[in-house]
This record gives C-alpha cells, structure tokens and sequence, in this order.
C-alpha cells in the first residue's frame, strides 16, 4: 500500500468515529444517558488513533518529505493542515474537560462536550476532504520511490513503537462495538 492509500484508510476509521461523535451529541443534546465510559473510550480513539498515530505519521514524515520535494510549508497547503490538526486538539481537550461533568450529571457537561464533538466532525471532515483531493495527490505526484520507500518503514515504526502493537486492532473493535451501540 502507498503511504497516502495507508493514511486515507486511516481517513475512513477517524469518519467513522466522527459519525459516533455526532450519534452521542444527539444522544446528550436529547437528554438521552451515554455512558461516560463510551465518551472515553471515544475521546482515547481521537486522541491515539487519529492525534498519535494518524497525525504523527503526517507531521513527523509525510510533511518534512513533501518539504524536501519542493512544497512549501509556510502560505501552503502543509500550513493549513497543521493550523487544522491544532484547531482540532483543542476540540479534543474541550471533549475530554467536559467528560468529568458529565459523569456528575452537569448538562452545561454535556452541552459543552456534545459542542465541541459537531465542532470536531466539521473541522476533521473538510481537513480530511482537503487531504485526499489535494495534498495527498500532490505527495503522490511529487515524492520520490525512494522517498515512498523510506516512508513506508517509518510508519510500521510509528505503528510499533508510538502506538503498540494489537492497539490498532483494539481500536478497529471498538469502533464496531460503538458503531452498532449507537446506530439507532
Ligand atoms: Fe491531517
Ligand atoms: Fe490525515
């Protein structure tokens, strides 16, 4: 698999989270319990599999390799994704602040995590159409084979030794364990 084919399939497991985000605000919105447990565990999915895993292989490989074929970071489309992936954790940390109050049963909790979810799905969903329609088409025409290659092992790295071995896997299991839990 190319390294852009392996992070746009990363792309569809981070939507599908961003479709159970958008479940659980309606749930918390409509006054309707979700298990606080079930907003963790999402949150611990957004945090690792899309922050750690998706968004280090990007910033830490597939960014400086494009740099290196010529595409500027500053005032490109590289600068515009990063100012997205830290508009994005900022979600992220209002997600997880919120959590605590939700466990006590504050509604301003639940208001404010089910906010910053819809403002996480719409941010992530536009960051990842801009992605695969026009950054990673531009790695794939730019980039060297040998740039390609070097890519690849870097991301079986980052894929043993940042996120750990069976964690991949445990999050694909989750993500149809709370798939199916909130599809009603
Ligand atoms: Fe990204
Ligand atoms: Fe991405």
């Amino acid at each position: 698999m190319k390294p852009t084919e392996e992070l746009s399939h990363e792309h569809q497991a981070i939507l599908k989270m961003i479709g159970i985000l958008g479940k659980m605000a309606d749930r918390l919105e409509a006054r309707t319990s979700v298990d606080p447990d079930d907003l963790d565990r999402a949150v611990d999915f957004i945090r690792v599999f899309a922050d750690k895993c998706h968004h280090a292989k990007e910033e830490g490989h597939l960014f400086p390799e494009m740099e290196k074929a010529g595409i500027p970071r500053e005032r490109g489309p590289i600068g515009v994704m990063l100012a997205d992936h830290v508009e994005g954790r900022k979600h992220v940390a209002a997600m997880a602040g919120a959590i605590p109050g939700i466990r006590k049963g504050d509604r301003k909790a639940s208001a404010a995590f089910a906010a910053a979810a819809r403002g996480y799905g719409q941010l992530l969903t536009g960051h990842i159409f801009k992605e695969d329609h026009i950054l990673y088409p531009m790695a794939d025409a730019r980039l060297t084979p040998g740039q390609q290659s070097s890519l690849e092992a870097c991301f079986i790295d980052v894929e043993k030794n940042v996120v750990g071995e069976g964690k991949h896997e445990e999050f694909h299991l989750l993500l149809e364990r709370l798939e199916k839990a909130f599809s009603a």
